[in-house]
């Protein structure tokens, strides 16, 4: 028991580390910048217009976010939201996201 517990810990740790986004940084700011607010505790939204995230992989958010930081896919309150993120707050939320 107490071996395999060990075992399970190194490989979580080994795979995070595998892992470009910090997904423990990217659950911070999930609330630090606001999101929570709107897409929810969880990523589960409780206003319709807002799209929960909960389900979305890390690549799509990765993405998506870039999108709307560039203004490739244009959303007023989401250019705003992404226009303050930098890469790596970016591939952090994603990790995060998509771990949900
Ligand atoms: C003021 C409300 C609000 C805040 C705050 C907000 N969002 Fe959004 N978000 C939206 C809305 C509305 C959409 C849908 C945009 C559209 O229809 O294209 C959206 C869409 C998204 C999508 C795409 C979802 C999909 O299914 O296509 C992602 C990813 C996302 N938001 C992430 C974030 C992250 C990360 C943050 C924090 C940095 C954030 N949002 C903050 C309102 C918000």
């Amino acid at each position: 028991m107490k071996l395999q517990a060990i075992i399970l810990t190194s490989v979580l740790a080994f795979s995070g580390q595998l892992m470009a986004g910090d997904a423990g940084a990217g659950q911070s700011a999930f609330a630090a910048k606001g999101c929570i607010g709107c897409h929810g505790a969880g990523g589960v939204s409780v206003v319709p217009a807002y799209p929960s995230l909960k389900g979305r992989t890390e690549a799509f958010v990765k993405e998506n976010l870039a999108n709307f930081r560039s203004g490739k896919r244009q959303n007023p309150t989401m250019n705003a939201m992404a226009a303050g993120l930098k890469d790596a707050d970016i591939e952090n939320l994603a990790a995060y996201i998509g771990s949900l």
